[in-house]
């Protein structure tokens, strides 16, 4: 990581927590590693995304059914799938201080390339090169940890009573296949969508919202013939490149990478992830994995219900294959705040401030009257307010300080236009100041054409 790049994070993470943005989870008490709040701007940014995900993904559609699957599941769903036996992360502990790191983190650190090695060759390359714990301690043997949060259900801790909080939302489609079919009776290839929760005991959270453990993911699981998967995929990868788009990522800035065999999830048969340059170094922000019939199989021989489908045309029974593009909503997050992030020069001032794209930022418009004690410009900034509020939702007003502190608060949170009421609105002419954030340039409009005028900018 460069210096400037950790500067960035570092400046990134201070305005989310300033201006409202994300907050340490249960920071008064010290925090809880691996968990973040939401503040109220953070949300909206949020919404925005997941709304960008859910019209292009799922309204947008024919062949999409929308989900909100239960977060607890019932243990066996872990079992068949092989999560309780094999979703797992190479642990190492520090002998002195018992802290635990990740066994392929530390040989990256020590230049050794992880990809593709097994535990044991992770283990021998540790013990051959000596490698010391980042405290200079020794180190145990590596092993598997196993990612699952677990908890009890109901009055009995025994292992009948353990269910865990699921590590994927995708498990909560594939153990509703057979309602939707029975439902909606849909015809191959269709999908199933969810934005949800997910968790993961990390062994290391880190890089701020990058590696959590509660986050959430946004899904889904396509259906289709086994021979018509390549197509399948091939649709989906083109739509997470759009998707990247819809939320303002720079093209340079994303990065496909086909993952080999050997560093596949123990369901794919092929995965392509898409990595973003974030601050800390290029990382895997989504993925699409071909998980071939592997999760419909299993849970047919884990449940003992049938998940086959029934093909009216040809009059054939089978197992459909899946194609699952899966992105995470707080990578997305991260991967716009570092895009938006910018710093430069107006009017003979350093500023920095979120170049957002009006489809995602919190406040499309925020409207000031020019001066707060003159309350025929307040009114009429209120009735402005009133009118832009009804058509677009994302708009604040902001009566505080001066026209500038304004302007650089509003920049800050990354909001595209500030509409400024003055003595001519309300005296001479009916129109109001509009003025864009990226090039602070200021245009006057008439009132009555201000919503179709800002319709045309988003
Ligand atoms: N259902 C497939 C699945 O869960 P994954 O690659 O393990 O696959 C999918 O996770 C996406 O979820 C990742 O591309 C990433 O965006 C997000 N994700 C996974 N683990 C995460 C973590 N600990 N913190 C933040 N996001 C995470």
């Amino acid at each position: 990581m460069s210096e400037n790049k950790e500067n960035t994070m570092e400046k990134i993470i201070s305005l989310a927590k300033r201006r409202g943005f994300i907050y340490q989870g249960s920071e008064i008490y010290g925090g809880l590693a691996g968990t973040w709040d939401y503040g109220p701007l953070g949300v909206a940014l949020k919404r925005n995304i997941e709304g960008l995900w859910w019209k292009r993904f799922v309204t947008d559609r024919e062949d999409m059914y929308g989900m909100d699957a239960a977060i607890l599941m019932n243990q066996d769903v872990w079992k068949a799938t092989g999560h309780v036996a094999t979703f797992a992360d190479p642990l190492v502990e520090d002998l002195k201080t018992k802290k635990r790191y990740r066994v392929d983190h530390l040989l990256e650190a020590n230049g050794i390339d992880p990809k593709g090695m097994k535990l044991e060759d992770m283990d021998k390359a540790l013990k051959e090169k000596g490698i010391k714990s980042p405290d200079g301690n020794p180190l145990g043997d590596a092993r598997q940890f196993n990612l699952m949060l677990k908890t009890h259900m109901g009055a009995i801790e025994d292992d009948s009573s353990i269910s865990y909080l699921r590590p994927e939302t995708a498990q909560g489609m594939f153990v509703n296949f057979k309602n939707v079919v029975d439902s909606f009776h849909p015809k191959l290839p269709f999908g199933m969508a969810q934005i949800g929760k997910a968790f993961r005991n990390e062994i290391a959270p880190r890089d701020f919202i990058f590696r959590v453990r509660e986050l959430e993911q946004m899904e889904i699981e396509y259906f289709v013939k086994p021979v018509d998967w390549e197509t399948a995929f091939e649709e989906f990868r083109k739509e997470m490149w759009a998707f990247t788009n819809d939320i303002g990522l720079p093209k340079e800035n994303v990065h496909e990478l086909e993952v080999g065999p050997e560093d596949r999830a123990h369901y794919s048969a092929r995965t392509i992830d898409f990595e973003f340059d974030y601050p800390s170094g290029r990382n895997e922000l989504s993925g699409l994995v071909y998980r071939s019939d592997f999760d419909l199989r299993s849970h047919s021989d884990g449940s003992k219900v049938d998940l086959s489908y029934f093909d009216e045309e040809t009059k054939e029974r089978f197992i459909p294959h899946c194609i699952e593009p899966s992105i995470g909503v707080g990578r997305s997050i991260l991967a716009v705040l570092t895009s938006a992030y910018t710093e430069d020069e107006l009017g003979g001032e350093t500023r920095s401030y979120l170049k957002l794209s009006p489809k995602v930022a919190p406040t499309l418009v925020a409207v000031f009257p020019l001066l707060k004690n003159k309350p025929q410009l307040v009114e009429k900034a209120r009735e402005v307010y009133g009118m832009l509020r009804r058509e677009f939702g994302r708009v604040s007003f902001d009566d505080n300080g001066n026209i500038g502190k304004r302007y650089r608060r509003q920049d800050e949170i990354g909001t595209p236009f500030c509409v400024t009421v003055d003595f001519d609105t309300v005296e001479k002419d009916g129109m109001v100041t509009v003025r864009d954030r990226d090039t602070g340039n200021q245009e006057r409009v008439k009132i009555e054409t201000l919503k179709e005028y800002l319709n045309g900018k988003i």
